[in-house]
C-alpha cells in the first residue's frame, strides 16, 4: 500500500511530488463525462449542468485516517448548488462523516454545512459561513477520524469535534467498525440549498464546476484481501491526536464568529432536551 507522507513534508515540490494522484486513488462514479481527471492525475473537476451532476468515489475504504483535500467551490452564481465531500460507509445502519458546501449569488456567503452520522442515525447539523471566498482559492478541508474522536478542520483550523462517548454508556455510538469510502458530488439542490429553496439555480451559468488537488491520507486501508495501517500508526500522531488547548480555543472561535446553526441549541427542534452529545464536553 502507498502511504502519503507529504503532511510531513514542508517543501512545496516534494509535497506535490507525494500527494495522491486521482488516477491513482479514486473512480469516476457519474456524471458521464462531467467529472474530470486532468493534469496527469494531479486535478479533479465536477461539473453539474441542467442533465447532470457529478461524482467520485475513493478506489480505497478507510478505517480512521487524516484526509485532507483541497477544493475551490464552484465560483460566481453557485446559488441552488451543493458541493458534497464526506467519508460514507454503506447501508441502512451507515456511519458518515459530512462536509457539503450550499453554493449563492455572487457576492454572497457560501454555507459550510457539516454532520456525523453513526450507525444511520444523523440530524447533527452544524453550519458555518467561511473566512475566505472559498471560490477564489482551493482551500484545505480535513477530516481526522483516529478511535478517540473526530474532528473537522479548515486551512488547519478546527471547526467540529465529535467525540467517542462509548465508554460513557449514553447511548451515542462512534463510527469505528464500518470502513467508509471517500465520495464526492455536485449537484443541483435548489428545492432547499440557497435561502432555503428560495434562489433557484440559474441555469445560464451552466456548466457549474468545482475543483480538487492534493489529496493526501494517513490512512489505515481496509479490503477484502488486507487490511493495513501506516506501519507506526499506533504511535503517530494522528492517531492518537486529540484537540489541544489551542485547538479547543480555536473551535470555539470559529463557532462564536462563523457558526450559524448549531443543533446542539436548536431546543424548537428538541423540546425534550438536547441529545447526550451536546452536553459532554
Ligand atoms: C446566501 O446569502 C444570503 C444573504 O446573505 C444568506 O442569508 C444565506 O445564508 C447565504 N447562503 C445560503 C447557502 O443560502
Ligand atoms: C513514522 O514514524 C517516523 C519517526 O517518528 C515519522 O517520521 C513518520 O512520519 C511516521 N510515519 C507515519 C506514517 O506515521
Amino acid at each position: 500500500m502507498k502511504i502519503f507522507i507529504s503532511f510531513w513534508v514542508v517543501s512545496g515540490f516534494l509535497a506535490a511530488a507525494l500527494g495522491g494522484n486521482f488516477n491513482q486513488d479514486f473512480d469516476i462514479t457519474w456524471g458521464d463525462g462531467r467529472a474530470k481527471i486532468l493534469d496527469n492525475g494531479k486535478l479533479l473537476t465536477l461539473s453539474l449542468d441542467k442533465t447532470s451532476g457529478s461524482g467520485f468515489r475513493s478506489k480505497k475504504q478507510y478505517m480512521f485516517g487524516k484526509i485532507d483535500m483541497q477544493i475551490r467551490l464552484v465560483p460566481g452564481n453557485s446559488a441552488g448548488t451543493v458541493t458534497a465531500y464526506y467519508l460514507s460507509s454503506l447501508g441502512s445502519n451507515h456511519d458518515e462523516i459530512d462536509f457539503e458546501f450550499l453554493g449563492n449569488l455572487s457576492g454572497d456567503p457560501y454555507i459550510m454545512h457539516t454532520n456525523v452520522y453513526t450507525q444511520g442515525k444523523g440530524g447533527r447539523e452544524q453550519q458555518f459561513y467561511l473566512w475566505f471566498d472559498p471560490t477564489k482559492d482551493f482551500h484545505t478541508y480535513s477530516i481526522l477520524w483516529n478511535p478517540q474522536s473526530i474532528i473537522l478542520s479548515v486551512d488547519g483550523t478546527p471547526i467540529r469535534q465529535f467525540k467517542n462517548l462509548e465508554s460513557k454508556g449514553v447511548g451515542v455510538a462512534y463510527p469505528k467498525d464500518q470502513p467508509m469510502w471517500i465520495f464526492s458530488s455536485l449537484w443541483n439542490a435548489d428545492d432547499w440549498a440557497t435561502r432555503g429553496g428560495l434562489v433557484k439555480t440559474d441555469w445560464s451559468q451552466a456548466p457549474f464546476t468545482a475543483s480538487y488537488t492534493n489529496f493526501n491520507a494517513l490512512a489505515c486501508t481496509v479490503s477484502t484481501t488486507s487490511n493495513s495501517c501506516p506501519k507506526n500508526s499506533s504511535s503517530s500522531s494522528w492517531f492518537s491526536e486529540s484537540l489541544d488547548n489551542s485547538g479547543v480555543e480555536r473551535i470555539k472561535w470559529v463557532q462564536k464568529n462563523y457558526m450559524i446553526y448549531d443543533y446542539c441549541t436548536d431546543s424548537k427542534r428538541f423540546p425534550q432536551g438536547f441529545p447526550p452529545e451536546c452536553s459532554i464536553a
